[in-house]
């Protein structure tokens, strides 16, 4: 059974063909990088597989199940996670309420959850494991420190430490590399490299620094005008004189 299925996706915004047939498979857990030219249809992939944007047609498919129609929170809590472009952290809150709030479960469930928390013995397992997470990207003495006042590197690491805490099988890192100096990113690519070792799971990394995600993944997929342009190992694909065409060259 494969971890997700994308099958003939179309999104059209007004008379912009964001996906315009996207179509492949992840059969098994490992670190796939999604690469391409801005305005390729990376970030609306992203949007569609995690179900806060509905596709014009097509389907997806997560773990032999059919999701195209389910709403975002229930994809979540299936297993798929996201980090964001942008970088999405709660600058008001501590970095460990961040993480701690990325762990409770959304819409229907976080009443149950709330209820299932009270238990002193889970919130303790929840919160080590936080702490643990914040430790390895070396974020652990800013536990208690408002995001507002980490460096952008290190929101992106504590966005990223965030989408773990809800036990994902699949994750979605849109540009995590993205504004992180050079002593970061060796802890961020640490980072995944250690959460993929610890457990087999699904990662899609969109990425523009080739760099960082030319030696993280084993498996690209380039996309160009909405569709798959090419997919193959690393040295493939930087070898591929359509993709240099589209994109590297
Ligand atoms: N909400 C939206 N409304 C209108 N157009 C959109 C919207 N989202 C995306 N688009 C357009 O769809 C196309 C694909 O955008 P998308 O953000 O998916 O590209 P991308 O591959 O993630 O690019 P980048 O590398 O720059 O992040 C672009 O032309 C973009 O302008
Ligand atoms: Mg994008």
């Amino acid at each position: 059974m494969s971890v997700l299925e994308i099958r003939g996706l179309h999104k059209a915004y007004g008379g912009i063909q964001a996906l315009d047939d996207a179509d492949f498979v992840i059969e098994s857990p490992g670190l796939y990088g999604l690469i391409g030219p801005n305005g390729a249809g990376k970030t609306t992939l992203f949007d569609v597989v995690a179900g806060t944007v509905q596709a014009d047609s097509g389907s997806v498919r997560f773990g032999g199940q059919d999701i195209t129609g389910w709403p975002s929170h229930r994809r979540a809590l299936g297993g798929i996670s996201r980090s964001f472009q942008e970088c999405r952290v709660l600058p008001e809150e501590s970095c460990l309420d961040n993480v701690l709030f990325a762990a409770q479960p959304k819409g229907l469930a976080a009443c149950m959850w709330q209820a299932f928390t009270r238990n002193n013995a889970h919130r303790r397992r929840v919160t080590d494991e936080a702490m643990r997470l914040l430790g390895l990207v070396r974020l652990q003495g800013h536990a208690h420190t408002p995001a507002a006042q980490l460096s952008f590197g290190q929101k992106r690491l504590l966005e990223l430490v965030s989408v773990f805490m809800s036990s994902p099988r699949l994750l979605l890192l849109d540009e995590p590399a993205s504004g992180v100096n050079p002593a970061l990113l060796e802890v961020l690519s640490d980072f995944i490299c250690t959460m993929y070792a610890e457990e087999a799971r699904a990662f899609l990394i969109v990425e523009h620094n080739m760099e960082f995600i030319m030696a993280l993944a084993s498996d690209i997929i380039v996309m160009h005008q909405g569709k798959v342009l090419e997919r193959g190992s690393p040295q493939a694909v930087q070898a591929s004189p359509r993709v240099l065409e589209a994109y590297l060259g």
